[in-house]
């Protein structure tokens, strides 16, 4: 059940704050576009909400063996955000590493937080169980998690089934500091759990994810693309056969990206089957790639190279990031009584 919300809050009238987050990884992909970035662009250009886009880095650090990452990757996250159109004139695309707030209010939860819940994280409890050697940056990825959210007062926080347990933690937590607290003080945030099944890959069976290598990339070299479309794999229906778009990988690569008419027009010529074999959908899949992705390569590799321009970009988002975050952060001081000066 909901609870009550504070009394005072930092929200913009007539707007729902959306908070979503993304961890700064190498070779973005159409999984991620499909199942992250274009469902947050198209929020960024809804009127009625006010989409906070943080891009993750802390988060990228729980991985001991991959600490230099997160550094060298926010670049091309931000990069392929602002490339593919995340509109920041009324929402704030965020460094999460640029708001010290954050990690001031992940310490006061993790003083409401028990050591039970965070050993419960399926994360956490897969890493154990694979024999590794977790680090507390690990065991206490929930509650930064939970404080990137109650920084913001977020009141919407769309992410993937995966996310759910740690959007149930964010709950919880809030619950305990509020109670513990004595009044509401922090936002209980709604998750919004997506329920789009996830893109398959080029193998044509798992998911499309880079840990598999089955990945069709964002902004690679022409050539690469051209390649990764040749080698979806397809069963081996000839070039007359009638073919059934719902399992092939081609079709639904297509679908996640496609203008509608692309994939109208990939859809009846593979039903039809006549004279439309899998290399002729694979050659329609390159060429929407190249429409879509393609005709931005440049603009990608612009803002990648240009991180001034991007900070000057991205600054205005900072400073009003950093308002809200300063405003909430007063007010949890506040409750708990805390400060001299
Ligand atoms: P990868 O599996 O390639 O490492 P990440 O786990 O870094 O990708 O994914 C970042 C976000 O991109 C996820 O939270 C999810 O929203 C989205 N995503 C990743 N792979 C897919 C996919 N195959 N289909 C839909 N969305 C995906
Ligand atoms: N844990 C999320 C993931 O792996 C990323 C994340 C961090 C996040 N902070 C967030 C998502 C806040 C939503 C809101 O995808």
């Amino acid at each position: 059940m909901n609870q009550p919300q504070p009394a005072h809050t930092t929200h913009t009238a007539g707007r729902t704050r959306v908070l979503t987050g993304a961890k700064p990884t190498a070779d973005l992909h159409v999984g991620n576009y499909f199942g992250a970035i274009r469902p947050a662009v198209e929020a960024s250009h809804d009127t009625n909400k006010e989409v906070i886009l943080m891009c993750v880095d802390w988060h990228g650090l729980t991985d001991k063996a991959k600490m230099l990452e997160p550094g060298k990757q926010t670049s091309g996250l931000l990069a392929t955000y602002l490339t593919m159109g995340f509109s920041l004139e009324k929402n704030m695309c965020i460094v999460q590493s640029e708001i010290p707030q954050i990690l001031e209010i992940a310490w006061y939860l993790s003083c409401v937080s028990a050591v039970g819940l965070l050993e419960r994280a399926h994360a956490f409890k897969d890493a154990v169980a694979n024999g590794k050697e977790p680090t507390a940056g690990l065991f206490n990825y929930p509650i930064l998690m939970a404080a990137d959210i109650v920084t913001f007062d977020a009141q919407v926080v769309p992410v993937g089934k995966d996310q759910a347990q740690h959007l149930e933690y964010a709950s919880d937590m809030v619950r305990y500091f509020n109670n513990a607290v004595g009044h509401p003080v922090l936002f209980e945030p709604k998750p919004q759990i997506q329920e789009t099944p996830l893109l398959i890959g080029t193998d044509g069976e798992r998911k499309m994810s880079k840990s598999y290598g089955n990945h069709l990339p964002l902004f690679a070299p022409k050539k690469e693309i051209e390649k990764r479309c040749k080698e979806i794999k397809t069963d081996s229906k000839g070039l007359d056969d009638p073919k059934d778009p719902e399992s092939c990988a081609v079709f639904q690569i297509l679908k996640s990206f496609g203008s509608e008419d692309s994939v109208v027009y990939m859809e009846e010529r593979l039903r039809k089957g006549t004279g439309y074999g899998y290399g002729h959908a694979k050659k329609d899949l390159f060429d929407e790639h190249e429409r879509v992705f393609g005709s931005k390569r440049e603009q990608y590799e612009h803002y990648l190279n240009s991180p001034r321009e991007v900070a000057q970009l991205l600054t205005p988002c900072h400073e009003r990031a950093r308002h809200v975050a300063a405003t909430v952060r007063q007010r949890v001081r506040d409750a708990l009584g805390l400060g001299i000066l």
